[in-house]
């Protein structure tokens, strides 16, 4: 079991696979996210809106103690700025309070504006923090979520640009596509994190007959094809669970690969059937 890395286009490296932590009660994090680095897991998704960071961030410091032999840069922390917290004091203010909670890990490895919903001048100045905030060493790297290439363009047509985005985290499954926007950020080097990978678990008792066969080719899980297929799409899938067998389950996805025809037979493009909200047409 293992991930592999991915360079950035801030030179900075990610792993192929995060735990996402959204929803999993704050009394729970900090031993899913300590479980989650002994099986193996080195990246973590969580966000302001979760209100678990702390616990996340504890977890992580709590595996690093105890395993002087991982070192802080193999983990890659990331947490989000909730709307609320997007403009210029605004976002300045939300990493301050970031900072005070990062504690023994130092930095945060990646700082992510979680939707484009604020509008565009909060958008700018608050990459212009982020960016300041790399500089000074606080974040490593910063990235966008649920961005349309248009929110995108905005940023990467702007003059005072020096840090373009190193990810766009948006939901991807094969029930909810974004081939087109998937595509488009892979063109422009900017990595895409694939969340709601398993449909927050909606889909994984409706097996077709077809997809049910490849689960039973490799001795493999829903769970587990889905993420095969996120990876194999060239995606960062943040599978989450708040079961501690299950960590294992969705990280054991190394010993099978689908071929193409099996990729194919899984993507519903036709499909449209979004689990989480859409906000690609904010102005
Ligand atoms: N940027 C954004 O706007 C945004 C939005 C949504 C999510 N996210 C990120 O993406 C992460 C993943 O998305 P998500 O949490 O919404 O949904 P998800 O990962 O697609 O699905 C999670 C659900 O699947 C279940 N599950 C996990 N592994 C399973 C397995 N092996 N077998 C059966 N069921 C399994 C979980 O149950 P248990 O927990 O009970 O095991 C949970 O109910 C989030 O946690 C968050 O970090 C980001």
């Amino acid at each position: 079991m293992s991930y592999r890395l991915i360079t950035l286009n801030s030179g900075n490296e990610i792993p192929s696979i995060g735990l996402g932590t959204y929803n999993i009660p704050r009394s729970k994090t900090t031993s899913i996210v300590y479980e989650g680095l002994k099986v193996g897991y080195r990246s973590f998704d969580t966000a302001v809106l979760y209100g678990n960071e702390e616990e996340v961030i504890a977890g992580i410091s709590k595996y690093l103690k105890e395993n002087p032999k991982v070192k802080r840069s193999d983990v890659f922390y990331t947490t989000k700025l909730w709307n609320n917290q997007v403009g210029k004091h605004e976002t300045a203010k939300a990493i301050n309070t970031m900072m005070e909670q990062i504690g023994d890990l130092e930095y945060i490895d990646m700082l992510l504006i979680h939707s484009p919903l604020p509008g565009k001048q909060k958008r700018l100045e608050a990459w212009k923090v982020m960016q300041d905030a790399v500089a000074s060493g606080k974040i490593k790297n910063i990235g966008v979520s649920n961005y349309a290439p248009k929110h995108i363009e905005e940023l990467l047509n702007w003059s005072e640009l020096k840090i373009k985005p190193a990810v766009n985290q948006i939901e991807i499954s094969p029930w909810c596509m974004r081939d087109e926007i998937a595509d488009w950020c892979l063109s422009k080097d900017i990595q895409v994190e694939a969340y709601a990978p398993l449909t927050h678990g909606y889909q994984l008792q409706k097996q077709e007959p077809e997809f049910a066969s490849i689960m039973k080719k490799y001795n493999k899980s829903a769970a587990q094809i889905l993420i095969k297929w996120s990876l194999q799409k060239g995606y960062i899938p943040l599978p989450k669970t708040s079961t501690p067998s299950r960590l294992k389950e969705n990280f054991d996805v190394n010993d099978f690969e689908l071929t193409s025809h099996e990729m194919e037979v899984i993507s519903q493009p036709d499909v449209h059937d979004p689990t989480d909200w859409e906000c690609f047409d904010a102005a």
